[in-house]
């Protein structure tokens, strides 16, 4: 384990894994139809062991789509889907599980009522004796917990406590760790930090960055690009979807990246828009489509949607290599502060997060 935290990123991610590992997960040109709906189309993703691939996009872009497809609550309809190089298509989420492919879901299916402990281990409860005398081994379950959690570094008062009573940033470390005890090869994030404050995303994002540094796949789906650059090695913008931009994070800066969640010519309409109406301050915003792109394509054409697309595409591709020279770039967080569309400081998110969650 390590003392590092995701607020430090630079520093996170500064010693990288193997720079051409093989994908323990790949899309290829993969999509979806749902009846007419094509909610997914032409997407390529590749998930390594020890990186952190970060799926953005807005309402309705397709990432819960993709992130079914994964995790084989649905199938894809077009495209390839390997699962270590091999050709896979999952029945069920049981068939990703059995292949080491962990979901975490934002709704957690924890109970509420129930000790931190007995949530950890709900539905592989651990017992002891013989049949038909066999009963739960409580001892051993609230030890193994308690180990577990604190090897991610996660430590709580008490195991005893109902699990409702922990705040939803605890809850979702819990389950991280979970995922990892059960022995998840891909941990997959649905939007873990959507409903939390700014100082428990932090507390969230350091779990991210720890399972990443045990070796995990990390698929981590937010809107929040701040949150994304904290722990991503790579990035996925999905848009009515398709893949708008995919580069590693030696390709992007924070700012290319928020210009294009935010989308620069949405964003000048939205000014126009606001503009009409009174009391909102519209200063902050770019006056046209052009001048909110700028900085994302000005040298940068690599980054742009075409090639972004290619270069994911294929196994030989090299978007591993963001890992290390991504913390060069890391100080691009702090242009964070410009950014009309962001109000949180992540990089403070994870100011008083140490020891405790
Ligand atoms: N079961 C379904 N049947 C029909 N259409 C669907 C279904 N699920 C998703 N869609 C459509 O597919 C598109 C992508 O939806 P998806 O839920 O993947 O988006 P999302 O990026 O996760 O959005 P959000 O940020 O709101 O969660 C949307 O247009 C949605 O209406
Ligand atoms: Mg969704």
């Amino acid at each position: 384990m390590t003392s590092k935290t995701p607020g430090t990123h630079g520093a996170v991610l500064a010693d990288s894994a193997p720079e051409q590992e093989s994908p323990l997960v790949e899309l290829r040109g993969a999509g979806k139809a749902y009846g007419n709906v094509r909610a997914l189309h032409g997407v390529d993703l590749a998930v390594r062991p020890g990186r952190v691939t970060c799926v953005l996009g807005d309402n309705g872009a397709g990432k819960s789509t993709l992130i079914k497809i994964i995790s084989g609550l649905h199938q894809h309809t077009e495209g390839e889907f390997l699962v270590d190089g091999e050709t896979v298509r999952f029945a069920t989420p049981r068939d990703a599980l059995a292949r080491g492919i962990a979901t975490v879901y934002q709704d957690l299916a924890t109970i509420p009522l129930m000790p931190v402990w007995r949530n950890f281990f709900l539905g592989s409860e651990m017992t002891k004796g013989p049949w038909p005398v066999r009963r739960l081994d409580i001892a051993r379950m609230k030890r193994t917990a308690d180990e577990e959690l604190r090897n991610m570094g996660i430590v709580l008062d008490d195991l005893e406590q109902p699990i409702g009573t922990l705040s939803g940033g605890q809850r979702q470390s819990v389950a991280i760790a979970r995922a990892v005890y059960f022995g998840a090869r891909v941990l997959i994030l649905d939007e873990p930090t959507a409903a939390l404050g700014v100082k428990q995303s932090g507390v969230v994002l350091k779990y991210v960055a720890a399972a990443r540094e045990r070796g995990l796949g990390v698929v981590f789906i937010t809107h929040n690009p701040h949150h994304a650059y904290m722990v991503g090695d790579h990035f996925s913008v999905l848009r009515l979807g398709t893949l708008e931009l995919s580069a590693p994070r030696a390709d992007i800066t924070l700012e290319e990246l928020t210009n294009h969640m935010a989308g620069g010519a949405e964003l000048a309409a939205l000014k126009h828009e606001l503009a009409q109406v009174g009391g909102v301050d519209t200063g902050a915003l770019p006056d046209d489509a052009r001048a909110a792109s700028e900085p994302a394509d000005a040298g940068r054409p690599a980054a742009g949607k075409a090639d972004g697309t290619e270069r994911t595409s294929g196994t030989e591709e090299p978007d591993g290599s963001g890992k290390s020279s991504g913390s060069g770039k890391s100080s691009g967080s702090g242009k964070s502060s410009d950014t009309p569309s962001e109000t949180e400081k992540p990089d403070n998110a994870t100011s008083g997060t140490e020891g405790k969650v």
